[in-house]
C-alpha cells in the first residue's frame, strides 16, 4: 500500500513543559526547576503528526477550544500535511493542556486538563467514517472512554483495523474491545490495566497474556521503554529490544512508537520489520525536547536505520 488513510481519533493539548521536576511535590511543597516551554501535543494530534510525517494521508478527528492553543494545534497538524476538517471547535470548551514535568533521565509526570478533548463524540468520528474510506484507525484513552468503544465500534462495522495505544494510564473494561487489531499500552498502562507489573519479562510476558485473554486483539505489543516492546501474538511472545540512545524527553515517544509501527504494517512491513522501524522512530523521538517538534520524517527514520542497523538488538533487556 503506496500511501495509507489513516483515521486518527483523540486528544490534541497544548503542551507546558519543564525541566529539572526530579522529585513530587507533596500538597503545600514546591519545588524549584529548570526551563520551561510550550509545545504542541496531546496523545491523538501526536500520533496523527508521526503517522503523516511516516507517508501516510492522515484525518484527524477531535476538539479544539477557540483559543491561540488551538489554533496552534490545528496549524502543526495542516503544517504535516494532516486533514483537519472534521475537528470540531468547541465554543464552550478550552483546548486540552498537560502540564509535563520532566525529570533529568528524560521521563515525566503530567497533568492533564482535558478541555474540549473530554466532549469528543461518536458524531464527531462518524462525520469522517461515513464521507471516507479507511485503512486504519489509530486512537488512544485521552477522550471519553464511551467514544472510545463507539469509535471502535464504527470502525469495526466498517471492517477497519484498530490499533488502540492504552494511554494514559487507567483500569477500563476490555469487554467491548474485543478483537481490536493491536492493543499497545506503556509500562504504566499495563500495569493499570492488568494489575501485573512489566517489570521482568516473565511478568510482561504475563501482563500480554491476560490483556489477550480480555481483549482478543490479534496482537499485544507492551512498550517497555528503554527495554524495547513485548509482542505477543496469542502463541508466542518476543521481547524486541530498542536502540540505544541518549534519552532527553520521553514525550510523545509512545505516539511515534505506535502511529510508526501502524504505518509500516500498513505499507506491507512483516510485524518484527515494522517494530524495528517504529524501535528508530521513537529512540530519535527520545532524543529530542518536546512532543510533536521531535518526531522524525520517515527518511529521517530510514537514516538512522541505515546507521545504526548493525547496533539493533545489542541493547541490555
Ligand atoms: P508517551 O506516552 O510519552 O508517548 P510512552 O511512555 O508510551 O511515551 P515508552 O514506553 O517510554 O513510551 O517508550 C516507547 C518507545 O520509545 C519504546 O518502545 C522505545 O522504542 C522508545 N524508547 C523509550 N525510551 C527509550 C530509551 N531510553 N532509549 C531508547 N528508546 C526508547
Ligand atoms: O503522549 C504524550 C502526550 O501525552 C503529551 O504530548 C501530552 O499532551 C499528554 O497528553
Amino acid at each position: 500500500m503506496e500511501k495509507p488513510k489513516i483515521l486518527v481519533v483523540g486528544s490534541m493539548n497544548m503542551d507546558l513543559f519543564v525541566e529539572g521536576a526530579n522529585s513530587i511535590p507533596g500538597f503545600g511543597e514546591s519545588i524549584m526547576c529548570g526551563n520551561y516551554g510550550y509545545a504542541t501535543g496531546g496523545k491523538g494530534s501526536n500520533q496523527a503528526i508521526a503517522a503523516a510525517l511516516q507517508g501516510a494521508d492522515v484525518t484527524m478527528v477531535g476538539r479544539l477550544g477557540e483559543d491561540t492553543n488551538g489554533e496552534s494545534l490545528k496549524n502543526e497538524l495542516k503544517k504535516a500535511g494532516v486533514h483537519t476538517e472534521y475537528i470540531v471547535t468547541d465554543k464552550e470548551k478550552q483546548t486540552g493542556l498537560a502540564l509535563m514535568l520532566l525529570n533529568s533521565d528524560g521521563r515525566y509526570v503530567s497533568y492533564v486538563a482535558l478541555g474540549a478533548n473530554g466532549s469528543i463524540c461518536a458524531e464527531d468520528v462518524k462525520a469522517a467514517l461515513e464521507a471516507e474510506k479507511f485503512d486504519m484507525v489509530i486512537m488512544q484513552l485521552e477522550m471519553p472512554l464511551e467514544n472510545v468503544y463507539r469509535t471502535y465500534e464504527l470502525a469495526k462495522e466498517r471492517d477497519i483495523p484498530v490499533f488502540l495505544d492504552a494511554g494514559p494510564a487507567m483500569s477500563i473494561p476490555l469487554e467491548r474491545l474485543q478483537g481490536l487489531y493491536i492493543l499497545s499500552p506503556n509500562e504504566a498502562e499495563t500495569e493499570a490495566l492488568t494489575g501485573i507489573s512489566p517489570d521482568t519479562e516473565e511478568s510482561a510476558v504475563e501482563a500480554a497474556k491476560w490483556l489477550y485473554d480480555q481483549a482478543r486483539p490479534q496482537y499485544v505489543i507492551l512498550k517497555l521503554g528503554s527495554r524495547g516492546a513485548l509482542l505477543y501474538d496469542g502463541k508466542a511472545a518476543e521481547l524486541i529490544p530498542c536502540f540505544k540512545v541518549k534519552a532527553v524527553d520521553s514525550t510523545a515517544a509512545g505516539d511515534t512508537f505506535g502511529a510508526a509501527l501502524a504505518i509500516r504494517l500498513c505499507k506491507g512491513d512483516s510485524m518484527k520489520d515494522a517494530i524495528r522501524f517504529a524501535h528508530a522512530a521513537a529512540g530519535i523521538c527520545v532524543s529530542r525536547m518536546g512532543a510533536q517538534v521531535s518526531i522524525p520524517k520517515e527518511t529521517e527514520v530510514a537514516a538512522f536505520l541505515e546507521k545504526e542497523g548493525g547496533s539493533h538488538g545489542k541493547e541490555t533487556v
